[in-house]
């Protein structure tokens, strides 16, 4: 109910906001403008975006912000049901995975086809984004990258200093946190949001259970996995690691959880590499400054999300702004300007990754290879596990657990399995 609540005020926030930023204003302001609804409101965040922003501008289109503050988007998702439910639609709204499908379904989007045939995304884009962002042979959404969970973002000057090295195993990061925390260094930087804790236990789920494991369990959704001990078990590693946050964790914003990394106050954050973006905004650089190692039990599989531009069915005088806006994005240049400086890899899988750092190198070459193999799994955190429902009752078990709110590894087991049941 609280949850609720807070959603709706944000909602009601954000409407407020959109009327004071004259969004419903004349049809002759809005045809030569993209309005787009979106949560890239951190430093590194809106350096990428104004990448768009300024390749717009050259084509001619003004840009009118409609940003909905809060990481991994809960809060921007109840903004935009309330506009779109006003029939409000802005041209595009950043979105996830299942999201897209759902607001397909409903009816409310727009068709890109056209653009997507002249420019050849069939062939270009990956076919797991493919489902994603092609609804009933319809392209409703433009892809505008690929971001992954399974990472550790490492304070390098912080890890020499303890002598610590790669963990390659579960026990080896709490050996790894250990130390740090030996040294007087809070070993684990993470916000106590239920987005952030279950982005964390994606990665867990599949340490403590291996790939196939995390894919059963996770998008699949097999019962069996769901309750199964290696579930439970994961939930036990998930009460190992958080033992080792520092005491103001709860309510923190992401960014503020990589800042500590940056600023050596922290060892290490489990986190998407948006995170990367923010180390890329404070001129860090990987290997000098900051480590980038997969999640300890990982390597070789990529669980991934991707930021999709969900376009709405605009009137026919808004149409070529939302054009010029897919085509924009899925284009070969701003694919590697952009996502060099979100800390994400290309939507497209013919963008050469030499503008990349070493750690965007790693993120092509681990998305090729986990492509080829069978290995890239949809983050359930993420929207591309499971549909909303579902992802939101997960997020509501891992976070009541990490919280003291339900006390055992067992309950957590059977309150997960009985909250997607409910949610399916
Ligand atoms: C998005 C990222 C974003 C992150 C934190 C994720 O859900 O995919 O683009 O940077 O949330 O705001």
């Amino acid at each position: 109910m609280r949850k609720l609540m807070t959603s709706t005020a944000m909602a009601a926030l954000a409407l407020s906001g959109l009327a004071m930023t004259g969004l419903t204003t004349t049809a002759a302001a809005a045809d030569k403008e993209v309005q787009m609804l979106h949560w890239w409101t951190s430093g590194g965040e809106a350096a990428a975006l104004n990448v768009l922003k300024q390749d717009l501008a050259k084509e001619g289109f003004g840009w009118k912000d409609v940003p909905v503050a809060g990481g991994g988007g809960d809060a921007a998702m109840t903004a935009l049901k309330a506009m779109v439910a006003a029939g409000n639609y802005p041209t595009a709204s950043q979105m996830l995975g299942y999201t897209v499908l759902d607001y397909a379904q409903a009816g409310v989007m727009g068709d890109l086809t056209e653009t997507a045939k002249k420019e050849g995304w069939d062939k270009s884009v990956p076919a797991a984004l493919q489902k994603f962002s092609v609804y009933e042979g319809k392209w409703v959404a433009a892809p505008v990258n690929v971001h992954s969970v399974n990472w550790l973002w490492i304070n390098k000057a912080v890890m020499d200093k303890i002598g610590g090295k790669q963990p390659k195993t579960f026990d080896d990061l709490i050996a790894l946190l250990d130390k740090a925390k030996a040294a007087g260094v809070t070993p684990l930087a993470l916000g106590g949001q239920s987005w952030q804790e279950a982005t964390m236990f994606d990665s867990i789920v599949e340490s403590t259970g291996g790939p196939e494991f995390y894919k059963k369990a996770f998008n699949d959704l097999d019962e069996a996995s769901l309750k199964s001990d290696t579930m439970k078990k994961s939930f036990d590693n998930l009460a190992r690691i958080v033992k080792y946050v520092d005491p103001n964790y709860s309510g923190r914003d992401w960014n503020l959880a990589t800042a500590m990394v940056i600023k050596g106050e922290a060892l290490v954050q489990v986190m998407g590499d948006w995170a990367k973006g923010e180390f890329v905004a404070a001129k860090k650089k990987p290997d000098t400054d900051f480590l980038c190692y997969r999640f300890p039990g990982t390597e070789g599989s990529v669980i991934y999300n991707s930021d999709m531009f969900g376009m709405f069915n605009v009137p026919a005088d808004r149409k070529a702004a939302q054009v010029a806006l897919a085509t924009a994005t899925l284009s070969k240049s701003f694919q590697s300007a952009f996502n060099v400086v979100k800390g994400s890899v290309p939507a497209r899988t013919d963008v050469p990754d030499t503008a990349f750092d070493a750690c965007g190198k790693k993120g092509i070459a681990d998305l090729k290879a986990a492509n080829e193999k069978g290995t890239l799994f949809g983050s359930l955190a993420q929207g591309y596990g499971a549909p909303p429902a579902i992802a939101n009752a997960y997020k509501d078990v891992v976070s009541k657990f990490v919280h003291g709110q339900i006390k055992t590894s067992e309950e957590a087991v059977t309150q997960l399995v009985q909250a997607i049941d409910d949610a399916r």
